[in-house]
């Protein structure tokens, strides 16, 4: 959450900031600001809104430097407002700061600097925090730095600008993440890697309780007590053409698009005559034996993937498996030892529910793996095993191209395990990974209908919301659609397992509440129909997923979206291609702001 960019450099400063804000906007949105310093002082520009905003205010009242700090907020403290926005500074402008993360003894902090005669103009923990270091700053940045985080409680990733230090910036990191680069006479820091891709792809990943000093062509590191630390850089393998719309009005479109692309990629050198995660998931026959329980813990749409991978972990490993949001799981009494395998899903690898739920998972002796789509995410760093997406970087904030991913990692995932425990029969995995492979080509297709799914949606555009329902698999695919709906239509739905709609949610059904049925044909498939005739008898319009070929289903809906035909266990991997799209159509007929909805955020690192 918050975007950060800062700079320092050649380069006029505003150009390169505003550039990487607008990189980092899925961040957050609800105010931008930029601080840059001329040599003597550091100038302060803020405004309300998207950093569109920032740019037409910079274009009338310019500000030219070399050195600059830029910051999308994302609120937690104190409403979205020009005085709230950052960077905030201290009173007499000799120390200027953006935030990313909460401050959790804000208030006491602030009564105490009060009391010293501090005047706040914000509503803000990050001012506290700024106002702290000013107080702490005799000339020396790094240790008043260092005195203040001494200070803090919370999650915090801080850029610093001292008005006297004019060519060097300041990085801290406990939590929320940041990343730096220094490529010849420049130095950069950004809150994600996409941000910096377009300079350079040889990246430093901060790791928690550092400290950066960045100048021309140089960065120096330290830890919270001053102790100086090596400076490791990676190679990063994206670029920055994978972070442009291309030809698309939004990044969701073209993320749902590219998966068939994606599910390729995720399986290339995977599945071959069978499933082998052994690069990324190596255990010997003993361990595969005495493992007991799998859990899986994710938040959102992850978690939603999470559910349909424990259905396979079910069928095929014979294990007790948990599935279960992290911020339950954090804070929850199942047994997490060393007969547990613990899978943390996360797309950006920097969720914090899920990296706590890591930590716990950790202590408890389990053994861990992280399921994510960036390589040096934390969550990838905390845990040690990967198991990479290779989704290529997701920009729109609803997650489409990553469940994608999530879905194809997680299903090799139950079959391997399942295979080194021997309870994998062969024909099963032949029939699943030769289908695997299919599938792309089948994900093709189904994008090709985006003109029909069009069309269908404009048939809800005035609803007050839709009931979600699906039976098994089917079940979490409703819930992931319904998600993708709430989030960038902000229309009202609630999805259910089919079987439960008759214990309450029927109580809702009329004419004007459609419910959309992922009913493929299935195992489920004639009980889901009961149910169908159920909503059908209380004159609610039905949405139908269903199979190519199935004649039944017209006569219970409202309207067909077809999908090709697959194995029993594979359907989430198709059925959840036209509930994006109708989503994603929707919303757009409705005219919202399909890759940045409000009160959202890519990257979610506050629990
Ligand atoms: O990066 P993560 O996968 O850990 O993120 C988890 C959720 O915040 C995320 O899936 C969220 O629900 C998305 N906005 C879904 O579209």
């Amino acid at each position: 959450m918050c975007g950060i960019m800062g700079y320092l450099g050649p380069e006029e400063v505003s150009g390169v900031v505003i550039g990487g804000l607008e990189c980092l906007e899925y961040r957050g949105y609800d105010s931008a600001g930029i601080a840059v310093s001329d040599g003597r002082k550091i100038a302060i520009s803020k405004c309300v809104g998207s950093v569109a905003n920032l740019k037409a205010q910079m274009a009338e009242h310019p500000l030219s430097g070399r050195l600059g700090i830029g910051h999308t907020r994302w609120a937690t403290h104190g409403g979205v407002t020009r005085e709230n926005a950052h960077p905030h500074a201290d009173p007499q402008g000799r120390v200027v700061l953006i935030h990313n993360g909460i401050i959790e003894n804000f208030y006491e902090l602030r009564e105490e600097l009060k009391g010293q005669g501090v005047h706040f103009s914000s509503e803000t923990d990050t001012e506290v925090a700024v106002c702290l270091m000013a107080t702490l700053y005799d000339g020396d940045p790094l240790a008043a730095i260092r005195k203040a985080c001494a200070r803090l409680r919370g999650a915090f990733a801080f850029v610093i600008l001292f008005a006297d230090v004019p060519d060097h910036f300041y990085c801290v990191r406990k939590g929320p993440p940041l990343v730096l680069a220094a490529p010849s006479d420049e130095a950069f820091c950004a809150s994600d890697v996409t941000a910096l891709l377009p300079y350079t792809n040889r990246i430093l990943f901060m790791e928690d309780e550092e400290i950066a000093e960045l100048s021309a062509g140089s960065i120096a590191l330290y830890d919270f007590d001053g102790a100086p630390k090596d400076v490791r850089l990676s190679t990063v393998e994206w670029d920055a053409s994978m972070t442009s719309k291309g030809i698309y009005p939004h990044f969701m479109l073209k993320e749902i698009e590219e998966q068939g692309s994606v599910l390729r990629r995720t399986l290339a050198g995977r599945v071959d005559g069978g499933v082998d995660l052994s690069a990324e998931f190596p255990f010997s026959d003993g361990d595969a034996r005495r493992y007991r329980r799998v859990h899986l813990v994710a938040c959102g749409t992850s978690y939603y993937a999470s559910m349909v991978a424990g259905r396979l972990m079910d069928q095929f490993t014979g294990l007790d498996v948990r599935v279960e949001t992290s911020s339950e799981y954090r804070y929850g009494h199942m047994i997490c030892d060393a007969e547990t395998v613990a899978v943390f899903i996360s797309q950006s690898g920097e969720t914090a529910d899920t990296l706590a739920a890591a930590r716990r998972a950790r202590a408890g002796g389990a053994r861990c793996l992280a399921v994510t789509n960036v390589v040096n995410s934390s969550l990838a760093r905390e845990v040690g095993a990967v198991l990479e997406l290779r989704a290529g970087p997701e920009i729109g904030v609803a997650a489409t191209k990553t469940f994608m991913g999530q879905l194809a990692a997680l299903s090799l995932l139950a079959l391997w395990i399942g295979k080194r425990r021997g309870r994998l029969d062969r024909s099963d995995e032949l029939r699943l990974t030769e289908e695997l492979v299919r599938l792309p080509l089948k994900i093709e297709s189904l994008v090709l209908q985006g003109n029909a799914i069009r069309d269908v949606a404009e048939h809800y555009m005035k609803v007050a919301g839709f009931l979600f329902i699906g039976r098994g698999l089917s079940c979490a695919i409703g819930m992931e659609g319904a998600l993708k709906l709430k989030e960038i239509s902000y229309i009202h739905a609630e999805a259910h397992a089919a079987g439960e709609m008759k214990h309450g949610p029927i109580a809702m059904l009329d004419v004007n509440l459609p419910v959309v049925a992922v009913v493929p044909r299935d195992l489920f498939y004639e009980k889901t129909l009961s149910n169908l005739q159920e909503a059908r008898a209380r004159n609610a319009p039905i949405v139908a997923i269903a199979t190519e070929g199935d004649g039944e289903i017209s006569r219970f809906a409202s309207d067909c979206i077809f999908v090709p035909a697959t194995e029993d266990e594979l359907t989430p991997f198709l059925t959840i291609v036209p509930l994006q799209l109708f989503a994603y159509h929707l919303a757009s007929l409705m005219g919202r702001e399909i890759d940045r909805p409000r009160n959202l955020a890519k990257s979610v690192t506050v629990e």
